[in-house]
């Protein structure tokens, strides 16, 4: 359907995810990290609304991160295994590129759900912009979205976590997954 590789469709139809666990250097350079960001805020949003915004985390914060999320991991619970513990270390430091995406709803007559999907909206315009200059890019939540503590270090309390962007190079051929059938999905409508 989609033959034509040099066409703006092609590009977004061989999108997918990578792994963050799989995504090695080079990552983006700076300059093309401020061009995927840019093209992540030109997303639809009703009011004009910005209700997102955009924390970038070096390499070198990675350690800081993971103490972060390990130290509000174990408040919580207290009993964690090892290898729970592992594997939030893990998850602060893959990747060579992190971008924290935060709901940031504005006081607005624009219903909160709207400005929420706007958030996703931005997420996945990243997701593309990060395609379009050759680079994966993986969107993760997991448990550090939904704590406060974690939350608390990136927004303010009004704000939520919308997800952890990983940008790399693929170390492996990336997986396709099945995607829906379209006859599923799709219906005219019957009044
Ligand atoms: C809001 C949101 C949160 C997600 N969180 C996770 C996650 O924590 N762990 C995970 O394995 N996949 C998660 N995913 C799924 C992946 O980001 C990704 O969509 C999927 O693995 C492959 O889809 P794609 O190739 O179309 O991008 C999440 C997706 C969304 C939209």
């Amino acid at each position: 359907m989609f033959n034509d590789t040099s066409s703006p469709l092609s590009l977004l139809a061989t999108r997918r995810s990578g792994k963050p666990r799989d995504l090695v250097a080079p990552g983006p350079d700076a300059d093309q990290l401020a061009q995927i960001l840019a093209i992540a805020a030109r997303t639809p949003d009703h009011g004009k609304l910005a209700p997102w915004r955009f924390v970038v985390i070096g390499q070198d914060q990675r350690t800081a991160l993971a103490a972060l999320i390990i130290d509000a991991y174990r408040v919580e619970r207290p009993t964690a295994s090892r290898t729970e513990i592992e594997a939030l270390d893990q998850f602060a430091h893959q990747a060579p590129a992190l971008v924290v995406v935060l709901s940031s709803p504005k006081p607005s007559h624009i219903p909160v759900f709207e400005q929420e999907l706007s958030t996703g909206a931005a997420c996945m315009n990243l997701l593309h912009a990060v395609h379009a200059l050759g680079f994966a890019g993986g969107w993760l939540t997991g448990w550090p979205s939904y704590s406060d503590t974690v939350r608390d270090a990136f927004g303010e309390g009004h704000e939520r976590i919308a997800g952890f962007l990983f940008v790399g190079t693929p170390s492996r051929p990336l997986d396709e997954r099945p995607r829906p059938d379209m006859e599923r999905v799709v219906s005219r409508w019957r009044p």
